[in-house]
């Protein structure tokens, strides 16, 4: 799901965006009734149009960059079936897999000029308590924001090994 701050053309609110279509009808019945699901773009539904920055700050430990750049997602992931059907392993599993699609918005959001940051603290149950969703079946994996980036003057580079101390002598 994704909240959507600043995307030309595209009203701010929370989205749903499906990678596999086959799971629309599952989402609708596990999410809230209220829900819009108005298709915009292939695989792409308003939910809530609504200004959702502070939403999806807070959302993300009470961090500035969900809220400040264009948008800002939460990976959700069936969690409970699988985990059963296929054991424990697959648990780190869907952790690669969101950690894959991490990379690939990384370097889009390079591509398009833009700068991206995976968001791994997050408030996992008060993001369920949003889309609605009760018990196991849906899990909030990974979250991510795309944006402009602001330089953090406040850091610094050290060479962390010697034969790069030796480089910058
Ligand atoms: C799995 C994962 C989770 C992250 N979670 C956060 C986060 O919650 N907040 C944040 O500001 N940055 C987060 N980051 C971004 C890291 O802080 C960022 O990659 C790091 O500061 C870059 O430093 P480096 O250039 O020294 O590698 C996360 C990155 C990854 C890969």
């Amino acid at each position: 799901m994704l909240f959507v701050h600043r995307v030309e053309n595209l009203t701010p609110g929370i989205y749903a965006y499906l990678r596999d279509p086959a799971a629309g009808d599952e989402w609708k019945a596990a999410m809230r009734s209220e829900f819009l699901w108005e298709q915009t773009h292939e695989g792409l539904f308003l939910l809530v149009p609504i200004d959702a920055g502070r939403i999806a700050n807070r959302l993300s430990c009470d961090q500035d960059i969900a809220e400040d750049g264009f948008f800002g997602l939460a990976m959700l992931a069936r969690f409970e079936e699988p985990l059963r059907e296929r054991g424990e392993w697959f648990y780190r599993r869907l952790f690669w897999e969101c950690g894959l699609i991490g990379q690939v918005l990384y370097l889009e959001a390079e591509a398009a000029g833009g700068r991206a940051t995976g968001i791994g603290c997050y408030y996992d149950d008060p993001v369920h308590e949003l889309l609605g969703l009760s018990g196991h079946a849906w899990q909030s994996l990974y979250h991510f924001s795309m944006g402009v980036p602001v330089e953090d003057t406040r850091l610094t580079t050290e060479p962390g090994y010697p034969w790069e101390e030796e480089r910058t002598r």
